[in-house]
């Protein structure tokens, strides 16, 4: 008896030993992964470096630009600065590969960054000359000329509202409230459409209730599954994913666990257990594409083109988007992209097959010659959405 006694007791001690030893691997992987540092470290000092402790002159302007809206976190991009110009140039190594073909989103964030440039340029009191390159998008194109030319001279002070936004917007993966967006917001977003450069490039439509609004949401789920089932689309996304807290600080690009939409607990457990494999990462997105983006979006919208692969428009139409988006921000508006239709186009036109995305989304615009560029969601959302990882503006500041 008194033997079993003594077993026992070892046996508890050898088991709390290895719960202690347990618990402290949980809470050493929650450390070292990031658990306790949200939002910190260098991969996020240009959130905070804008705008008070921006550089004078367009390198300042650059560290505006940087903070934009972009496809996949990729970051496509490299400036190169005078006194009075900076030239804005895509990164053509920071690609999306079979996801992107035509490169067209890597041309839409150019114009999202564009639009933050142009926006800090004015609050500066500078007056904007944008020049952009023509042409169009083709596969395989790595021309290296800039896509714009933005030319600064001393003006008169404009301090627009969304600017104020540009340190404050993110993307919001998360679930949203069933509160509408209001008639007269969405009238102002059509206001801000309207107004935009070469606003006859393209055309905004918003969809608040109804069969539309249903069909696009079906068609994003059905394009996402489309993308899950294309290996090489599917390995080409999966490489701009960065589950690993040193990776992110490491590369500062990519799509986190923390701007994947999740609650606070259940983003400290999906960092602390091990990363999915890129099977289960494409079963996450489809289901949350279709529990939570397409089923909590009290407005959906795009973006519509004549022209899918014309460089200005693509530029232009970026800049609509980040406009959009910090407009949404100012206004309390949680907003987020949903393109997986639109790369099925590029995917099924360069594959050559039957163009069965780009005729359903045609059926969407009401016009077969307008073609949607960009898709997205808008809503109230309870939580905050988190920060994205940014290069530093020393590391995209050629010459
Ligand atoms: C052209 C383009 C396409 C995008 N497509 C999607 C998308 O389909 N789904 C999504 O969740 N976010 C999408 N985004 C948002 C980016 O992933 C996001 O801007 C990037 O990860 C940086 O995060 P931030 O916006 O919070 O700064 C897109 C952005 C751009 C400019």
């Amino acid at each position: 008896m008194k033997i079993d006694m003594t077993r026992r007791r070892s046996l508890y001690g050898a088991l709390a030993g290895v719960a202690a030893i347990g618990a402290g691997g949980t809470l050493w992987r929650a450390w070292s992964n990031g658990v306790f540092s949200v939002g910190e470290g260098p991969a996020y000092a240009p959130w905070r470096a804008w705008p008070h402790a921006a550089a004078e002159g367009p390198p300042g302007l650059v560290e505006a630009g940087i903070l934009a809206s972009n496809a996949h976190n990729t970051q496509p991009w490299r400036f190169r600065v005078s006194q009075d110009t900076i030239a804005l140039h895509a990164d053509p190594a920071r690609h999306l590969g079979n996801f992107d073909p035509f490169r067209r989103e890597m041309q839409l964030s150019l114009g999202c960054v564009l639009e933050n440039i142009w926006l800090a340029a004015r609050a500066r009191g500078l007056e904007v000359r944008v020049e952009t390159r023509g042409g169009r998008l083709a596969p395989g194109d790595t021309e290296a000329a800039p896509v714009a030319v933005i030319r600064l001279t001393p003006g008169e002070r404009a301090e627009i509202p969304e600017y104020r936004a540009i340190a404050n917007r993110r993307t919001h993966r998360g679930a949203y409230d069933a509160r509408a967006v209001p008639a007269a917001l969405q009238e102002e977003m059509q206001g801000l459409a309207a107004r935009a450069p070469n606003s006859g490039s393209f055309r905004l439509v918003l969809f608040g209730a109804g069969p539309e609004k249903d069909r696009l949401g079906e068609l994003i789920v059905t394009a996402t599954q489309a993308i899950i089932g294309d290996r090489e689309m599917a390995m080409d996304s999966a490489r701009w994913f960065r589950f690993d807290w040193r990776a992110i600080q490491e590369h500062r690009d990519g799509v986190t666990i923390d701007t994947v939409g999740l609650p606070p607990l259940l983003t400290a457990a999906a960092k602390i257990i091990p990363a999915p494999s890129p099977e289960q990462a494409d079963r996450q997105w489809l289901a949350g594409t279709r529990d939570v983006h397409v089923a909590t979006a009290p407005l959906m919208g795009l973006i519509a083109v004549r022209d899918l692969y014309d460089r200005p428009t693509a530029l232009d139409a970026g800049r609509l988007w980040q406009r959009l988006h910090l407009w949404a921000t100012h206004r309390g508006l949680a907003a987020q992209p949903l393109n997986q239709p639109c790369e099925m186009v590029d995917r099924e036109a360069v594959l050559g097959a039957p163009p069965r995305t780009a005729s359903a989304l045609a059926t969407l615009t009401g016009d077969e010659a307008w073609r949607p560029t960009f898709i997205f969601r808008m809503g109230y959302a309870e939580q905050a959405a988190r920060l994205s990882p940014r290069r530093s503006p020393n590391q995209v500041l050629a010459g």
